[in-house]
């Protein structure tokens, strides 16, 4: 092979790549939670095929909240023992099962997890916190909602997204056409950084592990991460948001997550030239549109 052709063979592959690797994310963005086994599959002929095709399609709501759910008993015990996950740990790209916990047990399960999180101090932010944030909501949303972590008023309230940029969050939920407490809604990081500041690695990498359990429990079909550090803690890449809004990616390789600014920017972003927030609410649709969802019509 000369060298033009092997570049171009490797330009087309990674053409090839590219497609599967967006058909992939489309599937699950729409549903699409596994496929059979090659032991489990006949030779099919057109019709069967066909037939197959619509009874996949019809088994498809295996997330819907009315599906029996799988039940696994989480170790909440042990998450203090756990080796701290790096925060560029690159969960995106992991493949895990689907193990859902019964909705009747989720709500014990995160009041438990969060009595945990209150007694936390395996990183320096617990010497500055009021007390710990560690969610809101419905604990079997089909939508969770990713922050940063905790501001003064989070502190002060121990709810997350309760000052401005919480005010404007509860309004683009309401847009989504949901009611305030019908999502999840958690941080990367539950203490608040001194000055609201980014918060780090290390403090990333200690608190991530409750956040995955949370993910865990409420088992949502999907997420929106909001800004730079929620998109890197869950998904472990370094692109910044302005590259990656818009964009589905896969939190370990099987709950669609659309990344999008965080609406504290939305709020500093008013009145300049960039129209932040109608991309935002773009890629508000486009999770709408992953969960069936149309915009509610304006009332009056
Ligand atoms: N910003 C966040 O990211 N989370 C909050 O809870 C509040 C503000």
């Amino acid at each position: 092979m000369t060298p033009d052709e092997a570049s171009a063979a490797a330009a087309e592959l990674r053409d090839i790549v590219q497609v599967v690797r967006e058909n992939l994310l489309w599937q699950a963005a729409s549903g699409v939670v596994g496929v059979p086994r090659a032991r489990n599959v006949r030779r099919l002929g057109a019709v069967d095929q066909a037939q197959e095709a619509g009874a996949a399609a019809r088994r498809a709501p295996v997330l819907e909240p009315a599906e029996a759910p799988e039940e696994r008993p989480l170790e909440l015990g042990r998450a203090r023992q756990e080796p701290a996950a790096p925060a560029h740990e690159p969960a995106a790209r992991e493949v895990t099962a689907v193990v859902r916990v019964a909705p009747g047990k989720r709500l014990a399960l995160l009041a438990e997890l969060a009595e945990e999180v209150k007694g936390c101090t395996k990183c320096a932010l617990h010497a500055g916190r009021t007390q710990t944030v560690f969610s809101r909501g419905n604990p079997s949303a089909e939508l969770m909602i990713v922050g940063e972590g905790p501001g003064a008023e989070e502190d002060a309230q121990g709810e997350p997204f309760v000052g401005p940029a919480g005010q404007l969050l509860d309004r683009m939920v309401g847009a989504m056409g949901y009611e305030r407490d019908e999502v999840y809604i958690a941080n990367i990081v539950k203490c608040r950084p001194p000055n609201n500041r980014t918060p780090q690695v290390e403090e990333m990498a200690a608190c991530l592990p409750y956040l995955h359990k949370q993910i865990e429990i409420v088992s949502p079909r999907v997420m929106l991460a909001m800004g730079n550090t929620a998109v890197r803690g869950l998904l472990g890449v370094s692109e910044g948001i302005m590259r990656l809004r818009g964009k589905w990616k896969l939190y370990k390789g099987r709950i669609p997550v659309m990344p999008t600014y965080h609406p504290a920017y939305l709020l500093r972003a008013e009145g300049t030239k960039r129209d932040a927030k109608r991309e935002a609410w773009d890629d508000l649709k486009a999770v709408m549109g992953a969960l069936g969802r149309s915009a509610p019509t304006k009332k009056g």
